[in-house]
């Protein structure tokens, strides 16, 4: 079961597994008064208690929980369907596995799958919001594109299965749920910061070398810092952008002097934010998208302070103080890459590929390119160079993608949870490789070495986790991410 702390103050939530005889153990929390809550009861009666003092290593009250259903099928009631994760609804509704394989190849990387089921329409009605999905560019769906993402035959099926599960008269279905977390998976304390705005999209997380996690706001013009020993989020206000374009900062990157980076994927612009000053300079970005599309997303900063990415069939070094190209390097088969990383020593470049399945990695040095396909549907996406230069991958498909440098080729690991997806992979510095299952509500960790995940269970049944940044500098080492839905977490697993 997962134990909440939830402070008073700041609404930090700290979250600690019980073991099977159903004891628990906290961190040394501040001291003050605490609401003890359990996360996800499921299939028992919520549970909060207000006004717990802490001050010191105390005993907390005994917990006793209700059952609600005797069965392990739980029943379709409002509390229990906002705890079920978008994999648990996708396990529970009917429907084909070809009709819910075209939903989580299609719908997985913008929003939550509950923000789909949560509501009803029919076949007229779906068909228009999937033509919007489908049709328009990147998260903002205001430049729509004739030629949708998938052919207008899926379309119309997708359409359809949706109406038959989430038509007006559906009624949410039974739930069947995944298992709760025993063993090694429950030696971890993850802690949860609320951000003091909804509805921002956040998308992205760096740490600067004070401690503070930065975060970016997809659609607004905010990004902020947080400083986790005290919950205090200090917002920046980006400057207005051109008139027409829609403000919002996708990558952010905090460099070695404390610099913090940022993209303005649809109002096409870099601006770096020097926090000490808290003077924006913005940097325009000239590039072939009509405003208001995505013009690339992410970048990487080499540690000389260049900018690497691949658009328009090359893999460019950027001047980041100018936009001009210093370096091309042309590649053969993929036009461009979503994702940017760049290996420790700045000689490697990775990236998922676009608009096909696969990756493009370069020698910066000598000019060699492999662009290897991965399996269909793979998708991978967003990354970074492990510490042997070998490329990890979120694939959006579910699954991890290596590109291990020595061998020169693919390797593909399955997510082991049903309709989980990734978006980006980190590396830490034991070789072992992070990242969020979204959809899925677990955030996992995979040992290259025994190609074994160990599936942490988050407290909120979403991990929609686009950008991850580990902290090396603690044993064992310390994860963050920012949900889509507005809050950091932390995980810090005890082993
Ligand atoms: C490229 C990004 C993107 C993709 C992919 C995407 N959506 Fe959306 N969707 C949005 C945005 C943006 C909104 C509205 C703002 C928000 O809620 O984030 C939205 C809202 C919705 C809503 C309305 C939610 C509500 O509560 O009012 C539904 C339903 C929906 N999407 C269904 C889908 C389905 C089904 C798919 C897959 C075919 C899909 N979306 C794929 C970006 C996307």
């Amino acid at each position: 079961m997962m134990v909440q702390l939830i402070a008073k103050t700041n609404a930090i939530r700290t979250t600690v597994f019980t073991d099977a005889d159903g004891r628990y153990e906290f961190p040394t929390l501040e001291a003050g008064a605490y609401t003890l809550h359990i996360a996800q009861p499921r299939e028992f009666f919520p549970y909060a208690r207000d006004g717990v003092a802490i001050d010191g290593a105390d005993a907390l009250p005994d917990i006793v929980l209700t059952r609600i259903a005797k069965s392990d099928v739980l029943p379709p009631d409002p509390e229990i369907a906002a705890q079920m994760t978008g994999s648990e609804w996708l396990m529970s509704l009917s429907g084909s596995g070809a009709d819910k394989r075209l939903l989580t190849v299609n719908c997985n990387w913008c929003h939550s799958y509950q923000q789909i089921f949560r509501n009803h329409y029919d076949e007229r009605s779906w068909s228009k919001i999937l033509y919007r999905m489908i049709h328009g560019a990147g998260s903002p769906l205001i430049n729509i594109n004739p030629r949708g993402r998938f052919s207008p035959a899926d379309e119309a099926r997708l359409a359809h299965w949706l109406a038959s599960v989430r038509g007006p008269g559906s009624p949410d279905p039974a739930f069947i749920a995944l298992p709760r977390p025993q063993g090694r998976a429950t030696h971890v304390v993850i802690t949860e910061y609320e951000l003091p705005r909804l509805e921002t999209a956040t998308h992205d997380v760096s740490g600067d070398a004070d401690g503070n996690i930065w975060y970016s706001t997809h659609r607004s013009s905010y990004v902020g810092r947080l400083d986790p020993r005290t919950g205090k989020v200090t917002e920046f206000h980006v400057p207005p952008v051109q008139p027409g374009a829609l403000p919002g900062t996708h990558w952010i990157h905090v460099d070695k002097n404390g610099i913090v980076w940022g993209s303005e994927n649809w109002a096409h612009n870099i601006w770096r934010l020097d926090p000490r000053s808290g003077d924006f300079k913005r940097i325009p970005w000239r590039v072939k998208e009509p405003l208001n599309s995505p013009m690339g997303g992410n970048y990487a900063l080499d540690p000389d302070g260049f900018i690497w990415k691949v658009r328009d069939g090359k893999v460019s070094k950027v001047d980041a103080q100018t936009g001009a190209e210093v370096l091309g390097i042309i590649t053969k088969k993929f036009p461009g890459t979503y994702g940017s990383a760049i290996s420790a020593d700045g000689r490697y470049f990775g990236g998922g590929a676009w608009p096909r399945d696969g990756v493009v990695i370069a020698d910066t040095k000598s000019g060699e390119v492999w662009e290897p396909d991965t399996s269909v549907n793979s998708g991978p996406a967003r990354g970074e160079f492990d510490l042997h230069d070998n490329y990890w991958a979120g694939g959006r498909g579910g699954e991890l993608v290596e590109f291990n440098m020595a061998e020169k080729r693919i390797h593909e690991f399955p997510l082991p949870t049903p309709y989980a997806s990734m978006y980006t992979a980190q590396a830490d510095k034991n070789g072992e490789v992070w990242g969020g299952e979204m959809h899925s509500g677990r955030y996992f960790r995979f040992d290259p070495k025994t190609e074994h995940f160990t599936e942490y269970v988050l407290p909120e049944p979403y991990g929609i986790d686009r950008e991850s940044w580990i902290d090396n500098s603690t044993d064992p080492v310390t994860v963050w991410y920012v949900d889509h839905e507005g809050w950091i977490t932390r995980i810090q697993p005890r082993d």
